[in-house]
C-alpha cells in the first residue's frame, strides 16, 4: 500500500492552505462591502489562488463587475438564506477563498453567511452615525460567534474614510468597546474605488491615478488574508466537484 506521505506534497516546510470562506457583511448600506469584496476575488486571484465569488446581494453589483473584471473567476449567485445554507459548504471543494458579498439589508442572508464563513470582514464607514449604529449593525455577527463558540473570527475595516481623523478615532473606541478587531489598514474615499467598476477593471490596473488605491488596498489584504500570498502555504491541487452551480 503507497503511505499517503508520499501522494502529498512535502509540507515539512509548508502548511496547506487554510481553505477560506470571507464574508463581508454590515446590515448597513453601502459601506464598501460590495467594493472590497470584489476588489478581494481579483486581488487573490492576482496572488495565483484560486477564488470563487458568491455574489449574495440582489443588486449583482459585483458579480457584474467581475464578470467584466476577471472573467476567469468563477461567480455564484446564493440570493437567500436557505440557498447558502444548503450550498455554500459545497463550494468549499472547488477553490482555496471563497469571498461572500452579503447584501445591505436582509440580515437573514448575513447570518446564513456568518453560520459558514471563517472570516467576517465589516466595512464601515467612519461617521458618527455609523459610530452610534455599530452595535446594532454587527449585532448578529455576535450571535453567531455565541452559536459557533467564537466563530467566525471577525474584522471591521473603516472604510471611504476622509480626512476626518476625529471621526476615525471615534470608531476606533466604538469598535474597541465592542471588542471588535478592527484593520490597522483602512480604505480612503477615492475616485479611483469608485471607477473602477464601471470601467470593468481593478485599482491595479488604472495606472499612475489610483496608485495609491492599489497600494493601500493591496495593504489591506495582505493584513487581514496573509495565506493569499504566504510562500509557505500550499494550495490543495482539488477537482472540480459537482456542487449545484448557480448561474453566473
Ligand atoms: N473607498 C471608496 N471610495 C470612494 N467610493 C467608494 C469607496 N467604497 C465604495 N465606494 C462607492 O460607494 C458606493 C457604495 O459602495 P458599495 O456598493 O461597495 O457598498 P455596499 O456596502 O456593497 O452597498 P450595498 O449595501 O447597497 O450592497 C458605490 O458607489 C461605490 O463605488
Ligand atoms: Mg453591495
Amino acid at each position: 500500500m503507497v503511505s499517503l506521505k508520499f501522494c502529498l506534497p512535502d509540507t515539512t516546510t509548508s502548511d496547506y492552505l487554510r481553505l477560506m470562506i470571507i464574508a463581508l457583511v454590515n446590515s448597513k448600506g453601502g459601506v464598501g462591502k460590495s467594493t472590497i469584496a470584489g476588489n478581494l476575488a481579483g486581488w487573490i486571484q492576482k496572488q495565483g489562488r484560486s477564488v470563487i465569488l458568491a455574489d449574495c446581494d440582489m443588486q449583482k453589483s459585483s458579480s457584474e463587475w467581475l464578470r467584466e473584471a476577471a472573467p476567469e473567476i468563477e461567480l455564484y449567485r446564493l440570493e437567500n438564506s436557505d440557498e447558502i445554507l444548503d450550498e455554500l459548504p459545497s463550494l468549499r471543494a472547488q477553490a482555496d477563498f471563497i469571498i461572500c458579498d452579503g447584501p445591505g439589508s436582509q440580515t437573514e442572508v448575513s447570518r446564513a453567511l456568518l453560520m459558514w464563513a471563517d472570516l467576517a470582514v465589516i466595512p464601515c464607514k467612519a461617521s458618527m452615525f455609523e459610530a452610534r449604529a455599530l452595535d446594532k449593525n454587527t449585532a448578529f455577527v455576535r450571535q453567531a460567534q455565541a452559536i459557533r463558540n467564537g466563530a467566525p473570527n471577525a474584522i471591521a475595516v473603516l472604510s471611504m474614510v476622509g480626512r476626518d481623523y476625529r471621526l476615525t478615532k471615534d470608531m476606533r473606541a466604538a469598535a474597541q468597546a465592542l471588542k471588535l478587531d478592527l484593520a490597522e489598514t483602512s480604505v480612503s474615499l477615492r475616485q479611483a474605488y469608485a471607477d473602477a467598476p464601471g470601467q470593468g477593471t481593478f485599482v491595479w490596473n488604472m495606472g499612475y491615478s489610483a496608485k495609491e488605491a492599489t497600494r493601500e488596498i493591496e495593504q489591506l489584504f495582505a493584513e487581514i488574508v496573509p495565506d493569499a500570498i504566504s510562500d509557505n502555504v500550499v494550495s490543495f491541487d482539488r477537482k472540480k466537484t459537482t456542487a449545484a452551480k448557480a448561474n453566473s
